[in-house]
């Protein structure tokens, strides 16, 4: 997995069919998806539960590229391993799951995956300051984590603009995530995001028998971002 930070899109799996994620992950690929975004979620953390490790080492096979596994979990050291070995590229933890972020970012590296870290709407880009030199990512959330299809909330641009001045020269990625359509997208990609996690504005109108649309609302976002 080597760095750039060119437009990258994201689609999660939040909103494809739970009952097709292998098909579902080789569909988005095949029209065009850069990234496959994958969300966990406890019940407890976030008000909503998805699926854990198992799940994700079985759609494992059906990814060629980038695995982007966003934990929305609490505690998160425990599972780090599971994880990883279920074949996570990237493992991405909230800085507000837990006391010991600094440490969690350490394992998720020892574990041999891509550290990414998570912001909340709440928290100030701040928060990642002395976690810059540790991070392969840091994910900026525009809706409150735990649903798709929320609306996307602007005041989380100009936190993007500060930590993209932040990051500077690391070899750091910006993603996006929550509320990604062609309409915000260049908002975010203008202020220095460069991946683009999008649900719902990927999905809506395809299925894995019909996943036309995928391309072209794939294709939407990437080009609201070069005009
Ligand atoms: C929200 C998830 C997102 C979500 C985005 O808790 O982390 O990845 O699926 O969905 P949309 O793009 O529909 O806002
Ligand atoms: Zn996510």
């Amino acid at each position: 997995m080597s760095f750039d930070r060119s437009l990258k899109i994201a689609p999660s799996i939040l909103s494809a069919d739970f009952a097709n994620f292998g098909m579902e992950c080789a569909a988005i690929e095949a029209q065009g998806a850069d990234w496959v975004h994958v969300d966990v979620m406890d019940g407890h953390f976030v008000p909503n539960i998805t699926f854990g490790p198992a799940t994700c080492a079985a759609i494992r096979p059906h990814i060629k590229g980038v695995m982007d596994v966003h934990l929305m979990i609490a505690p998160v050291d425990p599972y780090i391993d599971a994880f990883a070995q279920a074949g996570a590229d990237v493992i991405t933890a909230h800085v507000e799951a837990g006391p010991h972020i600094h440490r969690t970012l350490q394992a998720i590296r020892a574990a041999g995956a891509k550290a990414g870290v998570a912001l909340n709407p709440g928290t100030p880009a701040s928060a990642v300051e002395y976690l810059l030199d540790m991070v392969d990512l840091v994910c900026v959330m525009t809706v409150n984590p735990g649903f798709g299809g929320q609306k996307f909330i602007h005041s989380q641009v100009d936190k993007v603009r500060a930590l993209r001045a932040m990051i500077g020269d690391r070899p750091i990625h910006i993603e996006i995530d929550g509320g990604v359509d062609p309409t915000t997208a260049p908002l975010v990609a203008a202020a220095g995001a460069d991946v683009l996690v999008a649900g719902s504005a990927v999905f809506r109108g395809g299925s894995v028998i019909n996943p036309a649309p995928y391309g072209a609302n794939i294709r939407a976002i990437r080009d609201a971002c070069a005009g």
